[in-house]
Order: C-alpha cells, then sequence, then structure tokens
C-alpha cells in the first residue's frame, strides 16, 4: 500500500518532466539531461543508505522526499535561481527553493494522505542543511507522523547526505571542466557532513585520476580538521 503512494508521486514527477511544458524550457540545457537521472539516483542512494544503517524499513516519506526534493526545478514558473545569485543570497535562496518544492509537493498530492506528505514536506524542507539540532549538534527527536515509527531530523540527514553524494556519482567528470579550485570547493562542500560510512563509498568509487587526487587532498584537509563526523 504505502509503495504505491511513491509510485503515483512518481508518475506525476514523470509526466512533468515528459511536459511539453518542461520540454520548451528545459530540453537543450544542461538541466534537461541531468534531473530525471539526479531524482531517481537521490532516491537510490538514500535507500541504499538506510537500508544499510537502518532497521525499519525505508519509509515512503523519505522515498518521496528523496524523488521530488528538487522539484522546483520542473516547473519553470516555479523554479527558484539558485545557481545564479550574489554569494549574500545564496543560503536564501536555497531555503525559498526548499520551501517552493515542499508547496509544490502539498499542492500536487492533495489526495494522499496529509500525514504523509506533510512528512515528506518535513524532509525537503531540510534537505539542504539536514535534520534539525541541538547546539550540542545532537539531533532533535521528532517522530513522523504517518507511521510514527522513525525521527524525521535523523530521515532528513539521509536525504541530505544522498543529494551530496549524488554529485560523485553523476556530476563530478563534468564539473571538474569548471577547473581545479571551483573542483576542490565543491568536493569540499559536498563532504562536509557526511559520515564515514558514506565516504567510504564516495572513495570506494573509480575516478579519473585527477580527480582522485582532488578527492583524496580534501578528504585529507578534513580529516586533519576532524571535520568529518
Ligand atoms: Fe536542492
Amino acid at each position: 500500500m504505502n509503495k504505491d503512494y511513491y509510485e503515483i508521486v512518481k508518475e506525476r514527477i514523470l509526466n512533468q518532466i515528459d511536459s511539453e511544458e518542461y520540454k520548451k524550457a528545459y530540453v537543450g540545457k544542461e538541466q534537461g539531461k541531468v534531473d530525471r537521472r539526479h531524482f531517481l539516483e537521490v532516491v537510490h542512494i538514500v535507500k541504499e543508505l538506510w537500508t544499510q544503517q537502518e532497521k525499519i524499513p525505508l519509509p515512503t516519506a523519505l522515498k518521496i522526499a528523496a524523488l521530488c526534493h528538487d522539484s522546483d526545478r520542473i516547473y519553470p514558473t516555479r523554479e527558484v535561481n539558485t545557481k545564479d545569485c550574489p554569494e549574500e543570497l545564496y543560503e536564501y535562496r536555497k531555503g525559498v527553493h526548499s520551501g517552493n518544492t515542499a508547496l509544490i509537493l502539498f499542492e500536487n498530492n492533495l489526495d494522499l494522505p496529509r500525514e504523509l506528505i506533510r512528512d515528506a514536506c518535513y524532509l525537503i524542507l531540510r534537505h539542504e542543511k539536514g535534520g534539525d539540532r541541538f547546539k550540542d549538534y545532537t539531533l532533535i527527536e521528532t517522530m513522523d507522523e504517518f507511521t510514527n515509527t522513525y525521527n524525521l531530523n535523523r530521515a532528513a540527514d539521509y536525504l541530505w547526505w544522498a543529494d551530496k553524494m549524488s554529485f560523485f556519482f553523476s556530476n563530478i567528470v563534468e564539473y571538474a571542466n569548471r577547473g581545479k579550485e571551483k573542483l576542490q570547493s565543491k568536493i569540499l562542500y559536498s563532504l562536509e557532513g557526511l559520515p564515514s560510512f558514506a565516504v567510504q563509498k564516495i572513495s570506494k568509487k573509480d575516478y579519473p585520476p585527477a580527480i582522485k587526487e582532488s578527492i583524496d587532498k580534501v578528504l585529507q584537509k578534513l580529516s586533519e580538521k576532524h571535520i568529518t563526523r
């Protein structure tokens, strides 16, 4: 039954990606090439990480949130541009992007259980930052509404991690064309906050030598600073 809810949302998302509105706005641009792949890949990574670490099955709300976390950008009239904006506005824009995406999920799925969609919105709102924490960095306990079996803030971490990891699996080779400096700062941004089991998955993958070297360099820097946890 729960699996069907994910399938319903997935069909709606893929229909939008196949729509004339989407094609007109994005085909031929970089985005038109990556959206479908990125959405499905984040679902795949979240599933792998969760299954490896957690004892209960992957929550449907987390699967839906993983699929939809960036979906404002498949609606040309709703997308929030986080790419071409002044650095001081970047965090703010990311917040608006998350909020807009959650709102779209809610509006497009009014026929699905409210608790499920509210949980998925909670996760989407945190996909750029991870779960809510106390000052000592421990997670705040907020149980999900739909099944009452897991901490939403813990699940939000998985989505945050999977989204970051997706860069290493799909985008890194193309991104390397922007130059060494940009690549290293993107690697640093994408590794920060990841737990060691996720970093291990990234390290195990094969990369072209220059990229491997950049990843190793950043990992070395991070281990010196003890930023990874
Ligand atoms: Fe995002």
